[in-house]
Order: C-alpha cells, then sequence, then structure tokens
C-alpha cells in the first residue's frame, strides 16, 4: 500500500511537473516572438507636402484613431484583468514616444511591414491590411502623421498575464503579429484604382481596412482578434448586408445603427474609418460587397447571433 502511495505520488508529481514545463515552453514561445529582430529594407515611399494630400492624410487616418486615440497620442486600448494591458503607440513623434526620431522609412517599415524601429514585430496593429494602401495613399497618410504636433503622454507598461501568455503561446488568439502574414516582397509599387464607385475600387478600400481581419476570407463571418469582442458577421448575400439598398449601407456606416436597429459598437466594429470616406467611395464598397457570392448559402450559417 505504501508502495503504491509513493508511485501515485510520484506519478502526480511528474504530471504537474509536466503541464508546469509545457505552460512554460508555451508562454516562452509567444514572448520570444516580440523580441525578434528583423532586418528589411522597405521600398521608399515618396511623402507628398501639399495641403491635399495631407487632407487624404487626415481621412485615411480616422481608422487608425480607435486604437491610436484621437489625437493619435496613443492609449491604453486593450486592459482586461485576466488577459493583460496593449498600449498603442504615440504615433505623434514626441519626445520619448515609441515614433520620437521615426523617419518616412520607419513608417513605412511599421505600416507597410508590420514592425517597428528595432525591427521587432508589431502586435495587434493590423498592419496585414494596411499594407494595401497605394503608394500614393501611404504617402498621404504619412504626410498627415507627421504634421500631426508632438503629444507627451506616459502609459502603463505592456505586460500579458501568465495564463494569457500560456494562451497566445498555444495559438488560441489566433495570428497576432502581422508580419508572419504579409506578403513582403509584393509591399512596393503598390497603384490603387481611381477613386470611384468601381467594385475594383471597393475591392480596395475592403483590402486596407481589413474587412478579411475580421469578417473571414470570404466574408462569410469569422473571429475578432479581439478575444472579448462579439463574432462578427457574415456580410454577404446570405448575411443582412447583402440584403440592405445602398442608402441603408451608407448609413450603417455613418450612424453605426443597421436597418435592423442593431447598435455597433465602434470599438469592435470600427465604423468610423469608413464613415470618414465619400458617398461614391462607399458604394464602391457596396458593389463590391454585392459581387460577392454568398457564403452561407441557407441552412448553413456560421456567424448567427
Ligand atoms: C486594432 C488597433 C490598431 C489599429 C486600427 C491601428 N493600430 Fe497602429 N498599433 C497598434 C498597437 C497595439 C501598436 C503597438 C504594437 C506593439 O507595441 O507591438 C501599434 C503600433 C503602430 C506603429 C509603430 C509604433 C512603434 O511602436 O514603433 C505605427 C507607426 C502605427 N501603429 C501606425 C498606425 C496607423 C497609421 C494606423 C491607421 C492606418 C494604425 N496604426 C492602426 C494598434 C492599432
Ligand atoms: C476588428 C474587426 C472588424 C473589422 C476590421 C471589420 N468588422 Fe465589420 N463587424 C465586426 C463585428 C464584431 C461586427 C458585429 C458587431 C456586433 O454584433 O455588435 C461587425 C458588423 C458589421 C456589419 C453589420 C452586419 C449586421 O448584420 O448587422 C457590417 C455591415 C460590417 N461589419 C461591415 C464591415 C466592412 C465592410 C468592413 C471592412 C471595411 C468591416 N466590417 C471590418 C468586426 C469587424
Amino acid at each position: 500500500m505504501k508502495k503504491f502511495l509513493k508511485w501515485t505520488g510520484i506519478t502526480l508529481l511528474g504530471l504537474v511537473l509536466l503541464v508546469l514545463l509545457a505552460s512554460w515552453i508555451l508562454a516562452s514561445k509567444f514572448n520570444n516572438e516580440f523580441e525578434k529582430v528583423y532586418t528589411l529594407t522597405p521600398a521608399p515611399v515618396a511623402i507628398p507636402t501639399d495641403s491635399a494630400s495631407i487632407e487624404r492624410g487626415r481621412t485615411l487616418s480616422v481608422g487608425c484613431r480607435n486604437c491610436h486615440d484621437v489625437d493619435m497620442g496613443g492609449k491604453v486600448f486593450f486592459d482586461d484583468p485576466n488577459i493583460g494591458v496593449l498600449p498603442s503607440s504615440n504615433l505623434t513623434r514626441a519626445k520619448d514616444s515609441e515614433t520620437e526620431g521615426y523617419t518616412d522609412e520607419d513608417f513605412v517599415r511599421a505600416l507597410r511591414h508590420g514592425l517597428n524601429k528595432k525591427g521587432n514585430p508589431l502586435m495587434v496593429m493590423p498592419s496585414e491590411a494596411i499594407t494595401h494602401l497605394s503608394d500614393q495613399d501611404l504617402g498621404c497618410l504619412i504626410a498627415f502623421i507627421k504634421s500631426l504636433p508632438p503629444i507627451e503622454r506616459t502609459f502603463p507598461k505592456r505586460h500579458f498575464t501568465y495564463m494569457s501568455q500560456v494562451m497566445a503561446g498555444a495559438g488560441l488568439f489566433g495570428n497576432l503579429f502581422a508580419y508572419n502574414v504579409i506578403d513582403h516582397e509584393g509591399a512596393k509599387n503598390i497603384t490603387a484604382p481611381p477613386i470611384g464607385n468601381s467594385i475594383e475600387y471597393g475591392a480596395y478600400v475592403a483590402r486596407f481596412d481589413g474587412c478579411k481581419i475580421c469578417h473571414g476570407a470570404n466574408f462569410g463571418g469569422g473571429k475578432s482578434p479581439d478575444p472579448v469582442s462579439p463574432p462578427p458577421p457574415d456580410i454577404t448575400k446570405s448575411g443582412n448586408p447583402g440584403k440592405w439598398t445602398l442608402e441603408q449601407f451608407i448609413s450603417t456606416f455613418r450612424t453605426g445603427k443597421t436597418p435592423e436597429g442593431k447598435v455597433l459598437d465602434g470599438k469592435f466594429m470600427p465604423f468610423a474609418g469608413i464613415a470618414a470616406l465619400s458617398d461614391v467611395e462607399i458604394e464602391g464598397l457596396y458593389n463590391y460587397i454585392q459581387s460577392l457570392p454568398a457564403a452561407n448559402p441557407a441552412g448553413n450559417k456560421i456567424a448567427e447571433k
């Protein structure tokens, strides 16, 4: 009996050690990932200085403000006691900010390739969408950011609970680093279709605004990178938006309220960036969404709430 207890004890202890070791390996896998340094010299992008271009950049920056705050001075944009704290960077190049001393090339590296000045992969920052901006639009966006007055602001350091490090290492939050999914070779000399209501222009908007990150590769519903977000629904013909008129589609983004009466939370469904575009650009997005095949034909709805 004594011997039996002894062996049971040893086995249990072994199991506990194994679980601890496995969790430590997963946590380190995640922690090593954002300390990696990648060397990458982005293809140069011309940065304009005229006021019309800076105005275009201001429009394109509206989507950034959800995470980087309305004045682009950065904020704690994620804070959950079970998961941790993630501040977004201060983009105003203020003293002691993450972007202090950022050159044009550093901005292109961050926006097109998902790397900070030192070459560490950026977390949660959606460069896999922003990378699709044309050279011209990217130039306007950077020109606008460079025109911002410096805002000095401090926020708590990024930290994650041990449990969330283990979960991230196990891939439960999906891919957190845009760098891993960007086509780095293709991210240069990008042109956009002319601004208008064409399906091609709408597809361009959907690409740089990252609808697929949340609504899935075929827009049929997906998973948000934000672990506390409601599920992003099907936005093709088999979902609600497929049935909306153009006016209803535009009004949804401008007011944050859908024709079915649902009030969208801008924190989870970032509609402000689209609302900042002109009617004709949103019409392009509408035409593009309408052109997509139904993702979940009858009886096969995956993202019903
Ligand atoms: C979903 C939230 C989110 C959105 C939207 C977003 N960012 Fe970020 N961004 C972040 C976070 C978080 C970081 C910091 C990542 C890190 O520390 O690893 C970051 C980092 C950056 C950096 C790198 C700064 C540094 O720390 O070196 C730049 C530049 C940047 N963002 C610009 C933009 C611009 C411009 C837009 C809009 C086109 C934008 N971001 C949209 C979350 C976001
Ligand atoms: C960061 C994730 C995210 C991104 C990026 C995103 N969405 Fe969403 N979207 C959501 C979520 C989450 C909801 C559901 C919100 C809710 O249930 O309150 C939603 C809802 C919607 C709805 C309302 C659908 C309905 O049936 O009520 C539309 C339309 C929509 N999104 C279109 C888009 C388009 C177009 C894009 C790209 C330009 C986009 N979204 C980008 C997360 C996202």
